[in-house]
């Protein structure tokens, strides 16, 4: 009998995740039926996403939703033999049973050198978030200024990376001078500490007196408010998340926006990635050959212990991590 251990969410997240909102239970797996598997989870992901979505989706009690790279460890199912790797949405668990549906298999062309944990981050649903995000809502062209926030992070560095690929001037805004550095040596034009300086609206003229052709948003709030502010008429904004609101149970009020987007004359879209699902495997297979060549670097904030994944998932959304936040079991 494999016993299963699984982190559980007590309560309903009252602003920042605390630890006593978590609980971790154990449970013993029954025999395996024919078709199906057991998968032992390898690397875990933590994601701001589960932070705004275990409103809509979860109930107190329920299991922590995500995803993992996991390892087949007994199979009845001819198509999943033990030893392969897939990627699945089976929450914070260590080992599951599954009958192979919804199971991603790494995109083809995996080497062995390269981590597995990559699935989850830059050539998993982060890279894809930043690959689709980028290209079909900003439609960066060559010498466009592209300005991303959370520039550090798991999607905002594959975003520089991906805007520098296609010729364009980036600047990056990330919450330490480490990540600051860090944009820097991944070839962002510009970046700078969004906490230490003395004014957003000076650090974005700074960075781009001529204003910005394209805005990848990840943060809302006060930065949207001063970035807004800085586009070039007929900018794009592809809106992809706004972190320093999730917390947040009444948005808080902000100024109105449409003058900006009438007198610029701007186009502003959100997106959830999923949109592209059946684009994901060309997307998987660019970003594969990108981290290949070495085009897009790649970085992981590695939390070690499944019995520390509430940490880690807290210290991500407090701004620990440098690149994709993972959990190593
Ligand atoms: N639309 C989609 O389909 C989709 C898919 C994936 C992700 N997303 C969104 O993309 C964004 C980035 O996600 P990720 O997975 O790449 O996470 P990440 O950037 O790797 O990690 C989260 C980062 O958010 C920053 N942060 C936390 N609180 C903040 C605040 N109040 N103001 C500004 N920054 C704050 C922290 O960096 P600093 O140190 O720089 O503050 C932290 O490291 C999130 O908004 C997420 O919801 C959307």
């Amino acid at each position: 009998m494999v016993v299963a251990k699984s982190w559980t969410m007590v309560k309903h997240f009252d602003g920042a995740p605390k630890p006593e909102d978590f609980k971790l239970v154990e449970n013993e797996l029954p025999a395996l039926k024919d078709g199906e598997l057991l998968l032992e989870s390898v690397f875990l992901s933590v994601d701001p996403y589960m932070r705004p979505y275990s409103r809509r989706m979860m109930k107190e009690g329920d299991v922590m939703i995500g995803s993992q790279v996991a390892r087949v460890t007994e199979s009845k199912n001819r198509e999943f033999p033990v030893g392969g790797y897939y990627v699945a949405q089976a929450g914070w668990r260590t080992h599951f049973i599954s009958d192979g549906k919804g199971l991603q298999a790494l995109p083809s062309g995996w080497p062995e050198s390269l981590p597995k944990s990559l699935a989850l981050g830059a050539v998993g649903m982060p890279g894809l978030t930043a690959y689709f995000g980028l290209l079909e809502i900003c439609s960066p062209k060559e010498r466009d200024v592209v300005l991303v926030n959370c520039a550090a992070g798991a999607v905002g560095s594959v975003v520089g990376q991906i805007a520098k690929i296609k010729g364009c001037k980036v600047v990056g805004s990330a919450g330490s001078d480490d990540k600051v550095a860090y944009l820097k040596e991944i070839g962002f034009d510009e970046a700078f500490n969004y906490k230490t300086v003395s004014s957003l609206d000076e650090a974005l003229k700074k960075a781009s007196p001529e204003g910005y052709d394209c805005y990848f948003e990840n943060v809302g709030g006060k930065f949207a408010d001063a970035a807004l502010q800085q586009m070039k008429d007929f900018g794009r904004i592809s809106v992809c998340g706004a972190i320093s609101m999730y917390n947040d149970a009444v948005p808080p009020p902000g100024p109105y926006i449409q003058p900006y987007i009438l007198f610029k004359q701007l186009r502003m879209e959100g997106f959830i990635v999923s949109r592209w699902k059946n684009r994901f495997e060309e997307g998987g297979k660019q970003l594969l050959q990108w981290v290949l060549e070495g085009k897009v670097k790649y970085h992981e904030h590695v939390t070690n212990g499944f019995e520390n994944m509430p940490a880690g998932f807290m210290g991500m959304l407090k701004g620990e991590n440098i690149g994709k936040a993972i959990i190593k079991v």
